[in-house]
């Protein structure tokens, strides 16, 4: 089998480096991509003269017929031809004969294998963002039936003062908003074409670059060759996004699961996202938000592992970055998988309020409440403070909460205390009275939700 790049060679490759240097096995992923970039390369060069029209004819002919055979798995890639930029010529060849070999002038794979990475890319990230669109449509939507669902919220864990359920569901939706955002904002840096910049210093032909990144939907063209073939910034950017993407994912699961328990009960996921267990018949498991949060790991693993590749490496193209792709599409199928699952996943499960109620009404998550009731009848917050731990621990000492103090056993602490305390210590006007911007308060998070209506499509 000869190779494609083997006219200095006096000896066959040995078949274990064929199989350690091939990135064939998941590189055919580029496929289309690969075509469409060299598309663009060889009308390029029929319009610059740099091979006939007719040649450029042939050779555009004579790929679109390979897309087509491999649309249909009509192909077999050769891991004696490497990777999809060989294996693709080499089919060009079959097909059309030698003038086939005119393709590759004026470029070298080392342009070529960027700009396959720049169009997949491209194409994934507004996939991406689109699928975090939905998860976002699926928050709304839960948000809007719980508004008034009132729950603990918490800081260590620990019950701090209650919320309404839209409220801690839209936080989620925030965090999505920025993720979605730093996707779109990159794209704009994904969109500039190495295309053209050859194997690291240009090339002696006189090619159009502008014309192939404007056809390839390419904004801008790589001002230096030697930055445009050893670029990778754009993929780690990407992995790094998708990192704090999954991140959030984890955290909301994380919540699921603890929700779903039945220490809490507050959620029940529905039947579809759970699984049952081999030995207790009894059991619900709730593996879907488990994995999402397990899958996290390898997603960081794959954005440390793209950094560790290129921290060492010299100008400009080296074989280590042929490494920057099987993490890439790791993550591209990682978050693709779990954000398809998150969004029904969260429109589906059954919120139990009446749990979630039960949880506020035996706390003492309204503490603060009494505390700003003294502070509005005059006294200064840190006294109010000190005289409401010490109410607490009375009532943690006679096994009653906040609620079931009558009003002269409030008043042995402070006489500023009045019967309207009961209605200030009510669960719902504790949430409703936090109404200050960006708080749980109903009429905020209606504000709120309207907001965030107009960042989804
Ligand atoms: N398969 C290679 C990669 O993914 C393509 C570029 C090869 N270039 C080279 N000079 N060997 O990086």
């Amino acid at each position: 089998m000869s190779k494609l790049w083997g006219g200095r060679f006096t000896k066959e490759t040995d078949k274990l480096v064929e199989e350690f240097t091939a990135s064939i096995t998941f590189d055919k992923e580029l496929a289309n991509e690969d075509i469409e970039g060299s598309i663009a390369h060889v009308q390029m060069l029929g319009d610059c003269d740099i091979i006939s029209t007719d040649d450029a004819k042939t050779i555009k002919e004579g790929l679109q017929k390979i897309q087509q055979k491999i649309n249909k798995g009509e192909v077999e890639y050769l891991v004696e031809h490497e990777d999809i930029h060989m294996n693709i010529e080499k089919l060009l060849i079959d097909e059309i004969g030698a003038v086939g070999g005119k393709l590759h002038t004026g470029r070298s794979r080392n342009d070529q294998v960027a700009t396959d990475m720049h169009l997949y890319l491209k194409k994934q990230t507004k996939s991406i963002i689109g699928l975090v669109n939905e998860v976002q449509k699926a928050i709304i939507e839960q948000a809007k039936g719980n508004i008034n669902t009132i729950l603990p919220g918490y800081t260590h864990l620990q019950r701090a003062q209650p919320v309404s359920f839209a409220h801690h569901l839209l936080a989620y939706f925030w965090m999505l908003e920025r993720d979605k955002e730093r996707l779109q904002d990159s794209l704009k840096r994904i969109n500039w074409s190495p295309l053209g910049a050859g194997a690291l210093a240009g090339t002696t032909f006189p090619i159009d670059r502008q014309q192939t990144a404007s056809l390839l939907g390419f904004e801008k063209v790589y001002p230096n060759s030697m930055d445009a073939v050893s670029d990778r910034d754009f993929i780690v950017e990407f992995l790094s996004h998708a990192s704090l993407i999954m991140t959030h994912i984890s955290r909301l699961s994380e919540e699921l699961v603890i929700w779903s328990s039945q220490e809490f009960q507050f959620i029940e996921l529905d039947d579809a996202f759970c699984t049952g267990s081999s030995i207790m018949p009894q059991k619900k498991n709730p593996d879907v938000p488990e994995l999402l949060r397990a899958k996290t790991g390898r997603v960081y693993g794959n954005l440390v592992g793209l950094l560790t590749v290129l921290k060492g490496l010299p100008l400009a193209y080296n074989k280590d970055m042929q490494e920057d792709k099987e993490g890439m599409f790791d993550t591209v199928a990682t978050l693709d998988g779990s954000l398809r699952l998150l969004a029904p996943m969260i429109r589906t499960m059954t919120v139990n309020k009446d749990k979630m109620h039960q949880a506020v009404s035996q706390d003492f998550s309204n503490a603060t409440d009494i505390a700003d009731y003294l502070v509005t009848k005059g006294l200064p917050f840190r006294q109010a403070h000190e005289i409401i731990g010490k109410i607490v621990l009375y009532a943690i000492n006679n096994q009653k909460f906040l609620l079931d103090l009558n009003i002269e056993e409030y008043q042995q602490f402070s006489p500023l205390f009045k019967p309207d305390i009961y209605e200030i210590l009510q669960p719902k006007n504790v949430v409703g009275a936090r109404n200050s911007q960006g708080g749980t308060g109903f009429e905020q998070v209606k504000n709120q939700l309207a907001f965030a209506e107009q960042f989804v499509d």
